[in-house]
C-alpha cells in the first residue's frame, strides 16, 4: 500500500468506492459517512472529482489516495472552508473502501493529508457522526479534540444521530 496525491485515473475507482456506500448503507443503516438522498449521477460525480482535483493541483486544498495494487481503495481530501477569512482553515474528509478498513490506511491517509497540510492551514476541522466509533477513535489518536456536538445533525430516513464537531490546530 502506498499513500500518493490524487491522480486523474483514481476517477473510476473512488467513484465505484463511493457509490458502494449506497449498498453498505442499506446492510449498515448506521454507516458512519453522510451521503445524498440519491447516489451522485455520473456527471455530479465528474464536478466533485474535477473540483477536489483542482483544488490540490493548484495548492489551495489537499488530497491524497492509499493505493493497493495499483488501484485507489481510499482518499483523504481537505478543503479550505471558505474563500476569505476562513482559508486557513481545512476540511478533512476521509474514506476507506470496504473491505480494506481496519488494516491501517486510514491512519496513514490522514497522516499524509496532515502532512501535506502544514504550511497551507492552520486548523483541520471536520464533523464525525457521534456513533462513528472507528472514526472518532482514530481521529482522537491523530490529535483531533471535539469542540461541539450538534444534536441531531444528521437525519438518517426518520432517525437522528448526533454530529460530533473536532478540531487539530497543526503545529
Ligand atoms: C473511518 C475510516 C476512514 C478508518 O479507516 P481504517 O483504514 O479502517 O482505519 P485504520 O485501520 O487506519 O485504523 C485507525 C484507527 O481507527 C480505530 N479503528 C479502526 N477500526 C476500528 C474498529 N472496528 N473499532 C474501533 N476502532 C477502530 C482504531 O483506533 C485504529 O487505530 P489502531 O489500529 O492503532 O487501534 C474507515 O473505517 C471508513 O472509511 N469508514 C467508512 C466511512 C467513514 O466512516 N468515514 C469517516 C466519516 S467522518
Amino acid at each position: 500500500m502506498r499513500i500518493r496525491e490524487l491522480q486523474w485515473e483514481d476517477f473510476h475507482p473512488l467513484v465505484e468506492n463511493y457509490l458502494a456506500l449506497y449498498e453498505e448503507v442499506k446492510e449498515h443503516p448506521d454507516l458512519g459517512i453522510s451521503l445524498f438522498p440519491h447516489p451522485p449521477t455520473v456527471l455530479e460525480e465528474t464536478e466533485w472529482f474535477a473540483r477536489v482535483f483542482k483544488s490540490a493541483h493548484s495548492g489551495s486544498g489537499v488530497a491524497v489516495v492509499a493505493e493497493e495494487n495499483g488501484r485507489a481503495v481510499g482518499l483523504c481530501d481537505v478543503q479550505p472552508k471558505g474563500p476569505q477569512e476562513t482559508r486557513h482553515v481545512g476540511v478533512l474528509g476521509i474514506v476507506v473502501a470496504r473491505g480494506q478498513r481496519g488494516r491501517g490506511i486510514g491512519r496513514a491517509l490522514m497522516q499524509g493529508a496532515i502532512d501535506r497540510c502544514r504550511g497551507k492551514f492552520e486548523l483541520v476541522e471536520l464533523s464525525v457522526f457521534e456513533n462513528n466509533l472507528p472514526a472518532r477513535r482514530l481521529y482522537e489518536s491523530m490529535g483531533f479534540r471535539t469542540w461541539g456536538t450538534l444534536p441531531k445533525g444528521v437525519k438518517r430516513n426518520d432517525r437522528y444521530i448526533n454530529l460530533v464537531f473536532m478540531v487539530s490546530e497543526l503545529k
